[in-house]
């Protein structure tokens, strides 16, 4: 069954198309914003968004978009959903900040203990608020290196990767070479390694998907860990479950069982960014869940506030042990972002918005 439809607008009437593209309005804005913003963004295409409704998006010139953007992987439960408008109108009226730095209130606790029952994380957790996907990665960077009291420099990713454009995740990320670009140096000790690509094996285009997971596996063991570093010295492998911007690239079965048996053997954390493939995308609440295997830490973002700017970082109790005054921000956890954040997960169990991804 579809989701249930709020919107004060015919969903069998779109797309429509009333001005050719950028109209007139979207044109004056886009001149605007090119004198007034540095323009370092990848814009592809001219859309100025005035309105959302659910799935749909209506431009500064009326012309209605089926938005398959999701405003980027961020509104998985649909633009402007009431009850998300309205978590966020009545914790708007009671306060909008209290920095959770150095305070508290029962908005983090009932939302933490929410991603508890949802994270596929066995045993005590833990959670730690951020305003963005990089901000997440920054933050497991630290709690991985931390949590080892800085004895393993060393960090694995994955070529094809995106973590995020601030030092630490810009580091990790490997999707672009503009990424990086005149920004040198990088944070130092990331180990880049191939993914494992099944279309396009970077071991030999013939080797089978399962042939091109053990490939991979084999490279990070015998050349990484035998020729290069100790694997002692490593304190992470942070991965994407599903590369989003390396090109939605699906790891075969074996993949993730073997990085957990590697990580196992030499003590290695296994950091799983769900930052775009996360909260309900694949069908499931994180995609990890598709090959069964637990990480030790998620971070996450995007689409858990429904477009307000929350992220999170869950990981074991005994892992995400920073010590007091080492680690927080003055955002993090936002009131109203938690009651956003709150709805969303309500949303998508009362909807079976998961159900719903599983069968398109
Ligand atoms: C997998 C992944 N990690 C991290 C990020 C960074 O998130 P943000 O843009 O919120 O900093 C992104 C953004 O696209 C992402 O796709």
């Amino acid at each position: 069954m579809p989701p249930k439809w709020y919107w004060p607008i015919d969903p069998s009437n779109i797309p429509k198309i009333v001005v050719e593209p950028p109209g007139p309005k979207a044109q004056e804005i886009i001149k605007m914003d090119e004198s007034l913003v540095m323009q370092s963004f990848g814009r592809w295409y001219p859309l100025v968004i005035r309105r959302g409704y659910g799935p749909i998006v209506e431009d500064a010139d009326g012309n209605l978009y089926i938005d398959f953007n999701a405003g980027i992987a961020v509104m998985n439960v649909g633009h402007s959903h009431p009850r998300v408008v309205e978590a966020i109108k009545r914790q708007a009226e009671l306060f909008t900040h209290y920095s959770m730095t150095d305070f508290y209130y029962e908005l983090i606790v009932k939302h933490a203990s929410m991603l508890r029952e949802i994270v596929p994380i066995s045993g005590d957790k833990r959670v730690f608020y951020t305003n963005s996907g990089t901000e997440s990665i920054e933050g497991a960077m630290k709690v991985a290196r931390g949590h080892f009291r800085n004895q393993r420099p060393y960090i694995v990713a994955f070529l094809g990767a995106f973590h995020g454009r601030t030092y630490g995740s810009m580091a990790l990320t490997a999707s672009k070479p503009i990424q990086r670009f005149g920004f040198n140096p990088m944070l130092p000790n990331v180990i880049h390694i191939p993914y494992p690509y099944p279309y396009r094996c970077p071991f030999g285009k013939n080797l089978t998907e399962e042939e091109c997971g053990e490939a991979v596996l084999g490279y990070l063991e015998d050349w990484i860990f035998g020729k290069m570093v100790d694997p002692s010295e490593v304190s992470a492998i942070f991965f994407e479950p599903i590369q989003g911007e390396g090109g939605y690239v699906v790891p075969p079965k074996n993949f993730f069982p073997g990085l957990r048996k590697i990580a196992d053997k030499y003590g290695i954390l296994l950091v799983d960014d769900e930052v775009q493939a996360g909260f309900g995308r694949t069908g499931k609440w994180f995609a990890i869940e598709h090959w069964g295997v637990e990480p030790d830490v998620i971070t996450m973002a995007k689409a858990i506030a429904a477009g307000l700017p929350l992220g999170a970082i869950v990981g074991r109790a005994n892992i995400m042990d920073l010590p007091r005054g080492s680690h927080a921000n003055t955002f993090g956890g936002n009131p109203v972002a938690l009651a956003a954040g709150i709805e969303v997960i309500n949303i998508i169990n009362d909807e079976d918005l998961m159900v719903n991804a599983q069968s398109w």
